[in-house]
């Protein structure tokens, strides 16, 4: 799990395929865009852009991936967002290889994070993570999930 902010996105020590993933991503404008699904370059860079009414952490179950990076940007709003390191996850489902995610219902050693918009968390393979969740009250947020094949910086 890494953390950081757009305006300080040179300085965020980011991967240089993270750096331009993110890039990539504002360029398109998520916060104008529609929910949907955008191919940002190709299948390697995808983005979902999403807005939902965020909930309390036991309504929802983490997720997790094998094949993609995730990079959670927050567009509006504010969302808490729980995760844990890599092999915490417990009580997992079957992965789901072709949609690449994996539900689990609790993390070990459970850590959260509160996203302002412009703020983005990444999340490797592995590293299971529960979006979308209250902070103080459950509220409308915007925000784009940025996917980047892992392949790309696993070299
Ligand atoms: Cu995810």
């Amino acid at each position: 799990m890494m953390m950081g902010e757009l305006q300080s996105l040179a300085s965020s020590g980011l991967p240089a395929v993270l750096v331009n993933a993110l890039t990539l991503a504002v360029a398109a404008r998520p916060q104008d865009k529609a929910q949907g699904h955008y191919e940002l370059q190709g299948d390697d860079v995808l983005m979902n852009v999403m807005q939902f009414a965020t909930q309390g952490p036991e309504q929802k179950k983490a997720e997790l991936h094998a094949q993609y990076i995730d990079i959670q940007l927050l567009l509006a709003g504010e969302e808490r967002i729980l995760f844990g390191v890599a092999g915490s996850a417990r009580e997992c489902e079957e992965m789901h290889s072709a949609e690449d995610y994996q539900l689990c219902s609790r993390i070990e050693g459970q850590q959260s994070v509160v996203l302002k918009p412009g703020m983005f968390v990444v999340f490797m393979p592995g590293e299971p993570h529960k979006p979308g969740c209250a902070v103080e009250m459950e509220g409308e947020i915007k925000k784009a999930v940025v996917k980047v094949r892992a392949s790309l910086i696993s070299a």
